[in-house]
């Protein structure tokens, strides 16, 4: 995977802004100036390019803030530069991220004309009073108009939802779940309600994961579920430490070069971002442990998990000196992480606890 690439677009504007959201994004603005958005977004690809130009793009995700109110003559113009001037791989995921509002017919034509494949669609629920306490646009009856139209179009149409709203209690989850599962849709991501430092709930139980088994749809990193061969292509190269670079305000790449990782990330101030003169980005080199902590998380995310080997081969054959093996056979007695074919993986408890077992995983001996 060393010769492919993904690329990140973030388009930062929403037509409104949900209390609980903690992306980078921005309210609309009614002046937006779409030609030097342009600019600053093709500058990022060229400021970019020179640790790209020799790889196949294998993705584009399109997400944001809110991508689907962007202009399309203006996401025509960005992909097709993208498409004219670097090496493109013939199945390339072409993906976008909408709110369900937005989604009418004329645009999907628009989407489908210029390459996307693939719409996500941000339902967060189908009941009208958890919509309404996270004040969305959309209510139920949209969102399934969106999903059937959307399906239409997109055979790849996936959605969110989110799971640990107040007052939701096991059944009524499940009632979501059970629902959602009917639908034509290929991918499902359950994103666990944050705002405010809430508790967690766990509302994400065995049984929901079952009852989306019974309809084929089979976790395949720590918050999705996919219809084997629907997996977001992006979602799986970025968990797997390929490179990805990122165009738009505050989006962030990462590139492996020579035995090192480099992280390139772009500003999050937009006055600094939206001057098409300017370099906004910052690169890093990540250190060993640094690049370590990344590979654990991202890998331990998949179910699949990581690959031993890979563990010996980015510590330069000193796996012992960074990772605790004590604190492994612990945690496999604790049965959070299993071994298999040369493979170390979460089990459905152990990925709630991803982040404790990780220090541990890298805890000094
Ligand atoms: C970039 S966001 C939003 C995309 C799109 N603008 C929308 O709102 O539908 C991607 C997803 O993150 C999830 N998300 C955003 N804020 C969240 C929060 N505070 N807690 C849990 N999930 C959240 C939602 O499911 C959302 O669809
Ligand atoms: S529309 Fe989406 S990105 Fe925008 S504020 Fe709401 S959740 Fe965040």
């Amino acid at each position: 995977m060393k010769n492919s690439v993904c690329i990140y677009i973030h388009w930062p504007w929403c037509e409104s802004i949900c209390k609980y959201c903690d992306y980078y994004k921005f309210k609309k603005d009614k002046n937006i100036n779409y030609l030097n958005i342009y600019k600053c977004f093709i500058r990022d690809l060229k400021v970019l390019e020179k640790y790209f130009y020799d790889k196949t793009i294998t993705s584009i995700h399109i997400g944001g803030g809110s991508p689907s109110i962007m202009n399309v003559e203006l996401l025509r113009k960005i992909l097709e530069y993208i498409y004219n001037k670097y090496q493109i791989e013939e199945n390339v995921e072409v993906s976008i991220e909408t709110n369900p509002e937005d989604i009418l017919n004329k645009k999907l034509i628009e989407y489908k004309n210029i390459g996307i494949n693939r719409l996500n669609l941000g339902v967060q629920s189908f009941s009208n009073s958890a919509l309404h306490f996270l004040g969305r646009n959309h209510d139920k009856k949209k969102a399934i108009s969106s999903i059937f139209n959307s399906s239409k179009h997109f055979e790849n149409t996936g959605i969110d939802l989110i799971y640990g709203l107040p007052g939701q209690d096991k059944n009524t989850f499940e009632k979501q779940i059970i629902f959602a599962r009917e639908l034509p849709i290929k991918h499902i991501s359950l994103y666990e309600f944050e705002y405010k430092n809430k508790l967690q709930n766990n509302l994400f139980s065995k049984k929901n994961k079952l009852l989306l088994e019974e309809k084929k749809f089979f976790l395949y990193e720590i918050n999705s579920f996919a219809i084997k061969g629907y997996q977001s292509q992006y979602n799986i190269s970025v968990l797997g430490m390929n490179n990805y670079i990122g165009i738009g305000p505050s989006a962030h790449g990462r590139i492996s070069k020579e035995n090192n990782y480099i992280k390139i990330r772009n500003s999050k101030i937009l006055k600094e971002w939206s001057n098409p003169k300017e370099n906004p980005y910052k690169k890093q080199i990540l250190s060993k442990v640094n690049a370590l902590e990344e590979f654990l998380l991202l890998g331990l995310s998949k179910t699949e998990g990581i690959c031993i080997k890979k563990l010996e081969e980015l510590t330069n054959s000193q796996s012992l000196k960074y990772i605790n093996f004590k604190n492994i056979d612990a945690l496999k007695d604790k049965k959070l992480l299993f071994e298999k074919r040369g493979r170390l993986f979460l089990s459905h408890k152990g990925m709630f606890l991803i982040n404790s077992i990780i220090s541990n995983l890298l805890a000094a001996n």
